[in-house]
């Protein structure tokens, strides 16, 4: 236990620990060091965000896709899967109920479909920009190119999220088919950072072939790319993938990471997901108490919100669901954090004095 201690001490001062460092934090973890370290990432979190949580009104776009994840529902290759996209009309309606609901960052997250080209996806930009200028768009739509996400910067949108999904190049393989690669991954990474959106990479918990090694390579990663948000969740199994028959992560390791990346990164924005949500009935109230300062509610019509199927019984209704904000307020305020009507920018360490 000392060992342990002495690295959450060091995590916490140096914001940093070595590679064997963070298999040692991993591998040796117990419900005690998890106590203290959520402990200390909920202390940092306060010093910079208080006890706001930040939402995001989530609009899934499209599932179709032209990717084939092994791990992942919509992929190509899925037949069961039933594809709708919705129209730019559809999106703007999103937002219209989503800013009369309070939220003022809107996230269009999508299959890599060849409908939304630079033009479809910026006129929709500029038309959300135009109509809601206090309002922050982020873009979750996969990789493109540097001209295609410098379009989109110049046209307004804010924010980008782009998993990494596992910073081992092997891991990686493991995961996707041969077209995709952990090369083009980072460097899209690297691009939406030079170009100047806030971005925010992350990867699952439990997948697939993952070792302690590989997670403790992610927060390495984490640790050296400094994005702006980092979204990490279980991995959770899809009855129609090649992943099908595979285990999935655990809440309890999700939360741990957490509250590690917290202390890493203490400015980060790091949502409590809805893949931890929907493994654990009080996952949500877990990754915030963890040092999760943003939850993302399903803004997407109600009619295609079951086919956003990324993996098996995925919540979408419920307090999942942008209308029933005032539900996940009263269970925010429940374990002590007050959901805040606001853009929730990622604050600049120089800012803060940190
Ligand atoms: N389990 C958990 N997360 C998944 N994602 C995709 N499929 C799954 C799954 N089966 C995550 C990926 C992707 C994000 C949009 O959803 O990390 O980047």
């Amino acid at each position: 236990m000392t060992k342990l201690l002495s690295l959450i001490d060091k995590l916490e001062q140096n914001h940093s620990l070595t590679v064997e460092e963070y298999v040692y934090l991993i591998d040796n973890r117990t419900p005690e060091a998890a106590k203290i370290l959520a402990e200390k990432a909920d202390k940092v979190r306060r010093q910079i965000y208080g006890n706001a949580v930040f939402i995001r009104g989530l609009i899934e776009v499209s599932n179709i896709c032209k990717n084939d994840c092994y791990y992942c529902g919509i992929r190509k290759s899925n037949r069961n899967c039933e594809r709708y996209r919705l129209t730019p009309e559809q999106i703007l309606d999103c937002c219209d109920e989503g800013y009369r609901l309070g939220f003022r960052t809107f996230v269009m997250q999508g299959g890599e479909d060849g409908f939304f080209t630079d033009e479809v996806l910026c006129s929709i930009v500029a038309d959300i920009k135009q109509r809601y200028p206090d309002c922050a768009v982020t873009l979750s739509m996969g990789e493109r190119s540097e001209e295609s996400y410098q379009k989109l910067f110049d046209t307004g949108a804010d924010r980008y999220l782009l998993r990494h999904e596992t910073a081992d190049s092997e891991h990686y393989a493991m995961l996707h088919p041969k077209e995709l690669s952990f090369e083009d991954r980072i460097n899209c990474l690297k691009t939406l950072k030079k170009i100047g959106f806030q971005t925010g990479c992350g990867f699952m918990v439990g997948s697939p072939f993952q070792t302690t090694a590989m997670l403790a390579k992610d927060l390495k990663f984490v640790e050296e790319f400094k994005p702006d948000m980092c979204g990490i969740g279980p991995f959770v199994p899809h009855k129609d993938t090649p992943f099908a028959d595979k285990t999935g992560g655990t809440a309890e390791l999700t939360c741990y990471l957490l509250s590690i990346i917290r202390l890493i990164h203490p400015e980060v924005l790091l949502p409590s997901t809805t893949a931890l949500g929907t493994i654990d009935p009080n996952g949500r109230e877990k990754g915030i108490l963890a040092g999760a300062n943003v939850v993302m509610p399903n803004l997407s019509p109600s009619i295609v919100r079951k086919k956003y199927e990324l993996y098996n019984n995925k919540l979408s209704d419920g307090d999942e669901s942008a209308q029933r904000k005032e539900n996940l307020a009263k269970r925010m305020q429940s374990i002590g954090y007050e959901i805040v009507t606001d853009r929730g920018d990622v604050k600049s360490k120089k800012k803060e004095g940190i």
